[in-house]
């Protein structure tokens, strides 16, 4: 239920439509012009717009260009005559949320009105949820601790020239951080030249990333520059980096260091300003002891560093996320929005998300395509993730697969004194006996983990 205004130049059209949605618990206003119309939005919260195609002086395409112009998430459902389909259609590109044809059915009016005013209610949520969260990068959505850690972080580091690591599971936005360092740089006006150093050959990448002279080898019919000539002046983003054979990480370092590289079969230097940024999903440190990665190559790239989190550490992004691609997926499948079930959120919670942001926004496209007028059901989600069993959440975020089983207990030992030290008022004698160990001992690990006071 909410307020609907009817604009229509026919009285009769207008006492019948306000009978029929009043039945239906709305509150109706009315207008007979474009204009009053548009004095009437202005002055009261409508939620919904019903209105003629056809009216003298302004139509109602030009209310709905108006409208757009001040309220672009103010549903707008025109009524056109059985004539005027160009008119309909020319409506529905301009964004009116639908069109109903004269003379009309009443369930088609109760049913597009019923959707109007669900849509501006999901859009509010929406917007207000945009504005709870504070800190966007870009498009990179989050409000979590983690989060707010890297959004510091990029902040700090976005305008300089730094060399920057990005790693983090797949799936965890690694790619958007880079977009979002280049676009809040001074180089945001030069390009952003991407390239997977894990999806082709060895000799391909070598070409892609210097570019080759005529001749250089068999097919190499003209000159062509890599992609470190494209970046020239921006950032290039080296995904994947981990995947880089030995040979051209050498080629790679000698470029970092010098900013200079030969294109190849060339001899001449050229010389370039390019920002590195390198993405990783692998251990960087492990593969250099495993001998797969060079050592001078990773303290090189791992200048600044920034560590995106798994989403399972950070679950309270889950439902800003959710809106955020109910949105996305609304706008491209041109339907309303869905409104998501409160069993499907709890779901969402429980999942351990292995394919991180990636999954749950590919989760919400296949259910917004699955699911009916009601909204996002259970029903509507893959059975691993509905049946996903429930979590210890505490433990759960106190578990840290980077920092490995030493330190990670370590994290629980003194969370665990500290949360003594407290109930016991600070008495130490206390504390040790809640925790079933020696007051000496107790000191012992006091002073390891900085809490004496
Ligand atoms: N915080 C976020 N807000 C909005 N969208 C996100 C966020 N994180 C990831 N995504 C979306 O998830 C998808 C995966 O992101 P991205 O490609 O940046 O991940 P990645 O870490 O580079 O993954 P991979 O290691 O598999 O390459 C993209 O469609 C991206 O738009
Ligand atoms: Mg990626």
């Amino acid at each position: 239920m909410g307020t609907v205004l009817v604009v229509d130049d026919e009285k009769n059209y207008l006492l019948v439509i306000q009978d029929l949605l009043e039945d239906e618990g709305h509150q109706v206003l009315t207008a007979s012009t474009a204009l009053e119309a548009l004095e009437i939005i202005e002055k009261n919260p409508v939620e919904t717009v019903l209105s003629d195609i056809k009216m003298p002086g302004v139509s109602g395409i030009e209310l709905l260009d108006r409208i757009k112009a001040i309220d672009p998430d103010l549903p707008v459902i025109l009524m056109t005559a059985y004539a005027e389909v160009d008119q309909a259609v020319s409506a529905m590109k301009k964004g009116a949320l639908d069109h109903i044809q004269k003379p009309f059915d009443n369930k088609d009016v109760r049913r597009a009105v019923a959707r109007g005013v669900e849509k501006r209610s999901l859009m509010k949520n929406i917007r207000y949820l945009e504005t709870e969260l504070g800190t966007v990068w870009g498009n990179i959505i989050g409000k979590s601790r983690p989060m707010e850690n890297v959004f510091s972080i990029m902040k700090r580091v976005a305008d300089t020239p730094t060399t920057v690591l990005v790693v983090g599971e797949s799936g965890t936005g690694k790619e958007l951080v880079a977009r979002g360092l280049h676009r809040a740089s001074s180089r945001a006006n030069a390009p952003f030249v991407s390239i997977n150093c894990g999806a082709v050959t060895e000799t391909l990448l070598e070409s892609e990333l210097f570019g080759y002279e005529k001749g250089a080898f068999t097919g190499a019919t003209s000159l062509r520059q890599g992609k470190f000539e494209f970046a020239d002046g921006g950032v290039l983003f080296l995904d994947e980096v981990g995947e880089m054979s030995l040979t051209l990480q050498v080629k790679l370092l000698r470029v970092l260091q010098e900013a200079e590289f030969q294109r190849v079969g060339g001899t001449k230097d050229i010389k370039v300003d390019v920002r590195i940024i390198a993405a990783t999903n692998k251990d960087l440190k492990e593969e250099v002891e495993a001998g797969r990665f060079r050592g001078d190559l990773f303290f090189r790239l791992n200048v600044v560093r920034i560590e995106v989190p798994p989403l399972r550490e950070r679950r309270e992004d889950i439902p800003i996320l959710v809106a955020h691609f109910i949105k996305k997926y609304g706008e491209r499948l041109c339907r309303s929005l869905p409104e998501v079930d409160p069993e499907v959120m709890r779901a969402f919670y429980r999942y351990p998300w292995p394919g991180n942001v990636r999954e749950l926004e590919n989760v919400i496209e296949r259910a917004m395509v699955l699911c009916r007028g009601d909204g996002i059901k259970a029903e509507d989600l893959a059975e691993e993730i509905r049946d996903s069993p429930e979590i210890d959440e505490s433990l759960d975020r106190l578990i840290s697969w980077e920092k490995g089983l030493a330190e990670t207990l370590d994290a629980i030992e003194a969370k665990m004194i500290r949360q003594a030290l407290e109930k016991a008022h600070h008495i130490q004698a206390q504390a040790a006996k809640t925790l079933g160990i020696s007051r000496s001992n107790l000191q012992y690990k006091m002073k390891k983990y900085g809490l004496l006071p």
